[in-house]
């Protein structure tokens, strides 16, 4: 019989089942929030992260993409990937799982499911952002693509901006109805529309996440007034964007990592010099957000490797103690660690 691995050997996983429970162990406004602040942390140590703009390998249908950062401590990854045809085939647009790493010996310390994960870090990033950025007494978001992450969204932005109202939209009912019926009895008022132009009316938060791989114009200039705050968060590959480039002239727009955004964010429209704000200087008090009522804000998110670092970082820290995780016997650790195949003899015995 082999030997037991030891306890080196096994890495804590997060299965979409483990992730699930935990979410409603904790609950879900909770788990954005808290998640909201681990990110807001880790931005205001933005600079001593390892950063780089995400692998991807594009194909006609889609990207996977490999998302790596480090703060020196630990290193994580994710792999996602984005296939807007999917949803047509009954299958997820975005799927993810990631990993994180003790950089002082590199054994993996976390592995996890991430779908679920990027839909709740990419909410509590919106919205961690609008709370810096958008009007502060915002209380109607519109939600433009009520797929997979439009719930997420909605939740988040009630939770941490104060959010009362959702005007939803998208191009297939079924899909307006869906989020409707999952947001009922979750304290917001939710509000079908007909229309883009409809679901725009009287919101101070505009909330773009289609799913298209091409330039798509969800908002033209015309659309947007003054004072309000974009999210825009399906724009988020070379090709693939979702605001008319007026609206970009006329707002004052806020990233995350320039050299990511510039190739795969609304700002690919634009000069590649074209002024754009680091979220993280806002949030770090080095230059102000919103400055004036009139202002359009808009935050032109593609999600960036930190935010899943911080999202993995948070996992690790809520799964201690708990039940919601498995060991996996992942890592190769005979005691002798040059005696890999002396190991691999002795299992055979
Ligand atoms: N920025 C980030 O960090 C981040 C993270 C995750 C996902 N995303 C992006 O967000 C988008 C949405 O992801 P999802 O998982 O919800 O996708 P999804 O396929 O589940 O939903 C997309 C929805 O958009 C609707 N839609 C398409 N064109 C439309 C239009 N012109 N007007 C209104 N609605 C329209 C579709 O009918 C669908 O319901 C994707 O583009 C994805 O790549 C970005």
């Amino acid at each position: 019989m082999s030997p037991l691995p030891s306890e080196l050997a096994y890495v804590p996983f997060v299965s979409v089942e483990n992730m699930m429970r935990l979410v409603h162990h904790l609950g879900i406004e909770r788990v954005l929030t808290d998640l909201a602040d681990r990110i807001e942390a880790d931005f205001l140590r933005w600079e001593l992260f390892d950063k780089t703009p995400r692998v991807a390998s594009h194909s006609d249908v889609g990207v996977i993409e490999l998302m790596p950062t480090s703060d020196g401590e630990m290193y994580g990854f994710k792999y996602v990937n984005g296939h807007p045809k999917n949803m047509k085939d009954g299958l997820q647009t975005v799927t993810a799982f990631g990993l994180l790493a003790d950089v002082d010996t590199g054994y993996p310390k976390l592995l996890s499911e991430m779908t679920l994960l990027t839909a709740l870090r990419t909410a509590a990033t919106s919205a961690m952002a609008a709370k810096h950025l958008a009007p502060k007494a915002a209380k109607t978001m519109a939600m433009i693509g009520n797929g997979a992450q439009s719930e997420f969204q909605c939740i988040a932005f009630k939770a941490i901006c104060g959010i009362d109202t959702v005007r939803l939209y998208d191009v297939d009912p079924s899909a307006t109805d869906r989020c409707a019926a999952n947001l009922a009895q979750r304290g917001l008022t939710v509000v079908a529309c007909r229309s883009a132009e409809e679901a725009l009316e009287g919101a101070q938060i505009i909330t773009t996440c289609t799913a298209d791989k091409q330039y798509a114009t969800i908002l033209t200039d015309n659309m947007v007034g003054s004072g309000v705050h974009i999210n825009a968060i399906g724009g988020d590959c070379p090709g693939k964007t979702e605001l008319h480039r007026d609206i970009l002239l006329r707002s004052e727009i806020f990233v995350e990592y320039p050299p990511q955004t510039r190739v795969e964010g609304e700002i690919q429209q634009l000069d590649p010099d074209h002024a754009v704000t680091e979220l993280w200087q806002v949030i770090s008090g080095q230059v102000p957000g919103r400055t004036a009522a009139r202002q359009i804000t808009l935050f032109d998110s593609v999600g960036f490797a930190i935010e899943d670092f911080s999202a993995l970082s948070y996992v690790l820290a809520a799964i201690e103690g708990t039940e919601f995780f498995a060991n996996l016997d992942m890592i190769a650790d005979p005691d002798d660690p040059r005696d890999l195949f002396g190991m691999l003899q002795r299992a055979r015995d």
